[in-house]
């Protein structure tokens, strides 16, 4: 058993969690412990996006309160002191952020070494100065308590994701993933296609070439005067479109959106020129004539046409590697109508091939992801920590092929 805390800041949330982990890339189990998360979103949104050194602020602001709180529900916090010189070398490490060193070293007059085996963080991808600040508060961690530490990729830690289901009742639940497996894996930053042939081995098939699919869902939303992040309202004005069976032609204007790269046959995706179309196309409509009934046409009409291309690729990849199971995450994966085309297609299509979306907690970003995705890093690497001085933040960061 490996009892992990993990540390996601690499965006607008900071996350940290305690679980224990066990049974190997073969049999996964995982048992929450603690979990605490603090989302910036609301000071963002006035903004309409995440500003980096704003996330980096906020994040050195509430990490370390964050960490007394999930040690504490995780009960394996003790009290103590962290011994001066380990203490100081620790606190150099958040020379660049004040107030978590300030908060840190106060922590550490207070408690001891916490009862854990493994201290995993996110390094990337995602906004680097964000990054940093969880990247510094876990090596002033690792160097305190001398504990290993291990860096992980924020997109394996979405992949992961599904690992944490809760059944009807509401207990939680690991399912058994058979693989060859396709993950589809669509956020704000990101929308790739890759093969899991065991959890920690990866092959991309494809990706996008320029916009990802949910900062194509928040642009559009900008389009249409809806607040930042545009998603989850796009996707309820396109609801209630369908739900009154709006069109294009009981508005008596030709609302059709291209759907881009449909017919290429890889499992590559554009989603800028679908934004653009956009764009053009509530120009032609005029400001005036742009009241909630043509928003919620758009909207319907948006919707469709990412799911669409995104449906059809995915599909297209699993019948290609032969899978057995499909797997999705990321922001976008909180998509109800994703969630139902991409079933029912895969239905029609595959036959019984098992579909696994996260719970919708678990779909945005949070740390359990990252602690999940981080014990497999862990098991790669021999179950032995990463080279401290090696952990760095890495914007783009590649999923290992
Ligand atoms: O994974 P995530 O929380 O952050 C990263 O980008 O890493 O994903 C956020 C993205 C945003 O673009 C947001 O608009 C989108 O996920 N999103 C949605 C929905 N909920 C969140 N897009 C479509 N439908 C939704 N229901
Ligand atoms: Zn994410």
């Amino acid at each position: 058993m490996t009892r992990i805390l993990s540390i996601e800041t690499s965006c607008d949330e900071t996350a940290l969690s305690v679980i224990d982990a066990d049974g190997g890339t073969l049999s996964p189990k995982f048992t929450v412990l603690g979990n605490a998360l603090a989302t910036q979103a609301e000071l963002h949104a006035q903004y309409g996006g995440v500003f980096p050194m704003v996330a980096k602020r906020e994040h050195g602001k509430i990490i370390t309160e964050l960490l007394g709180r999930v040690l504490t529900e995780a009960n394996v916090l003790s009290l103590g002191e962290i011994k001066s010189a380990r203490r100081d070398e620790a606190l150099a490490e958040l020379h660049r952020e004040p107030e978590a060193k300030e908060n840190l070293a106060f922590f550490f007059e207070k408690y001891g070494v916490p009862n854990i085996d493994l201290i995993c963080v996110t390094s990337g991808p995602g906004l680097e100065p964000a990054l940093w600040v969880g990247i510094s508060f876990a090596k002033a961690l690792s160097i305190a308590w001398q504990k290993p530490i291990m860096p992980v990729n924020h997109m394996e830690g979405h992949i992961a994701s599904i690992l944490l289901q809760k059944d009807a009742e509401g207990k939680p639940t690991i399912p058994a993933i058979q693989f060859p497996a396709i993950a589809l894996l669509v956020s704000g930053g990101h929308t790739e296609i890759h093969e899991v042939k065991t959890w920690n081995k990866y092959k991309l098939l494809g990706a996008t070439k320029d916009d990802a699919v949910g900062e194509a869902f928040d642009k559009t939303a900008r389009l249409l005067g809806l607040p930042y992040p545009g998603g989850p309202k796009i996707s309820a004005l396109a609801k209630e479109a369908r739900d009154n069976n709006e069109t294009g032609e009981s508005v008596g204007h030709k609302i059709e959106l291209p759907r881009p790269m449909i017919h290429s046959h890889d499992f590559n995706f554009s989603f800028s020129g679908l934004k653009t179309a956009v764009l053009y196309l509530t120009r032609d409509i005029g400001e005036k004539k742009m009241d909630d009934k043509i928003k919620r046409i758009i909207s319907r009409e948006f919707e469709d046409a990412a799911i669409e291309v995104i449906v059809k690729k995915t599909i297209l990849a699993a019948d290609e590697i032969g899978a057995e199971s499909i797997i999705v995450g990321g922001g976008v994966a909180a998509n109800k109508r994703l969630r139902e085309v991409l079933s029912d297609e895969a239905k029609k299509k595959l036959g019984n091939i098992k579909i696994f979306f996260p719970e919708r907690d678990l779909s945005t970003d949070n740390s359990l992801m990252i602690a999940m995705a981080g014990y497999f890093a862990y098991l790669k690497n021999n179950k032995r920590g990463f080279d401290i001085k090696k952990i760095k933040a890495k914007g783009n960061l590649k999923i290992e092929q």
